[in-house]
């Protein structure tokens, strides 16, 4: 163990039941195993609502932290111990030109739903709670979109259009139902009455790392490793999951390393710490390759180093938390929690 290493151990003894670290699978294994729950970004909101802790430490990105903040109940802190860990996705909508687009598109009298994942600022959330909206995550977009489409005439997905796109075709909707808005313009660049006709409006958003995974790269995977299953995450464009042998959020991606036959290869397209991960985890079982080795620059921003000075603060008190500003809390709260209540009824 390291030096670091052995210090978090100790600290994480001293501040015993009033401290949880909470971190999300694409951490490096140097935080991970500090953390004392780990999942993708819906098993992390709905544990987090039951931690019973004083301080949640969160090794994650800042909207992550945000979600676990305003889960949290009272009393509790939420700290993030790289606070300049933002999502580059998240930060592809600012909760102004969302609130604008909706504005735009309700003039004509229609409800047009928002569905915003995750992994969106809790400003955002606010904006998609007050227009009668809620939140999703990979895990569950299916579900959600499912009941979006229930709740008014159409949608508006943000801010990822590849998920929108591929969670659309997975309920059978054509590329013809769907149309990506031009947000220019403070949201008056796109063709109104066009985006009214379709079903679902896809904000121009992507991931910086599950859209550098291209279909060549399945192709030069299926020459090199004809035998290989592979799979990817649904933040990879359509023509990605089109060409891979499955598609599913990162729990997705972890249960079909552990199924793997023994003896076989499986290709996992995502973030590389969990590739990596799961290549030494399954060693003994199955061959794990990536389709595209890239990191996420803002995951990686959460050391062992960081995460060691955190517990230092809150140990004397004086770590950093996390606030949601008390004017988004009750309507991002609204949107966390349609998503929590829709998935237990759906028995996701
Ligand atoms: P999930 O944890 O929902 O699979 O999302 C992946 C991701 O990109 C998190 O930032
Ligand atoms: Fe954001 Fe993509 Fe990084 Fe996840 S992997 S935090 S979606 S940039």
């Amino acid at each position: 163990m390291t030096q670091t290493a052995t210090a978090i151990e100790a600290l994480k003894k001293q501040l015993g039941s009033s401290l949880c670290i909470a971190g999300h699978h694409y951490q490096h294994d140097a935080v991970i195993r500090h953390c004392d729950i780990t999942g993708d970004s819906l098993e992390l909101a709905r544990r987090v609502a039951a931690i019973d802790a004083q301080h949640i430490v969160f090794c994650g990105v800042h909207f992550m932290a945000e979600s676990a903040a305003l889960l949290a109940r009272a009393g509790q802190q939420v700290h993030l111990p790289a606070e300049d860990a933002h999502c580059v996705m998240a930060q592809m909508t600012p909760a102004s030109l969302v609130r604008a687009v909706l504005m735009r598109l309700h003039t004509a009298g229609k409800k047009i739903v928002p569905l915003a994942y995750v992994n969106t600022p809790v400003a955002v959330k606010a904006v998609v709670g007050e227009f009668g909206g809620a939140v999703c995550t990979s895990a569950n977009a299916t579900a959600m979109l499912r009941w979006a489409f229930e709740q008014g005439d159409s949608v508006l997905f943000l801010p990822d259009a590849n998920l929108g796109r591929n969670t659309a075709r997975a309920l059978g909707l054509n590329e013809a139902a769907c149309m990506t808005l031009n947000i220019r313009k403070q949201g008056e660049a796109f063709p109104l009455a066009e985006a009214l006709q379709k079903q679902l409006l896809l904000w121009p958003g992507c991931c910086a790392v599950h859209a550098k995974i291209h279909a060549e790269h399945i192709a030069a995977l299926r020459l090199a490793h004809p035998q290989a299953h592979i799979v990817v995450h649904p933040e990879c464009a359509p023509d990605v999951v089109a060409a891979a042998d499955g598609a599913g959020s990162t729990t997705y991606l972890i249960n079909a390393v552990r199924q793997a036959p023994q003896g076989s290869t499986i290709a996992v397209g995502t973030e590389c710490s969990l590739v990596d991960r799961l290549r030494r985890e399954y060693a003994q079982q199955c061959t794990v390759l990536p389709v595209r080795r890239i990191q996420c620059s803002d995951m990686a921003k959460c050391t062992e180093e960081k995460l060691l000075a955190t517990l230092q603060q809150v140990q004397n008190n004086t770590a950093p938390c996390i606030t949601v500003p008390k004017a988004q809390q009750q309507s991002a709260k609204v949107a966390l929690e349609r998503m929590l209540d829709v998935c237990a009824r759906a028995g996701e």
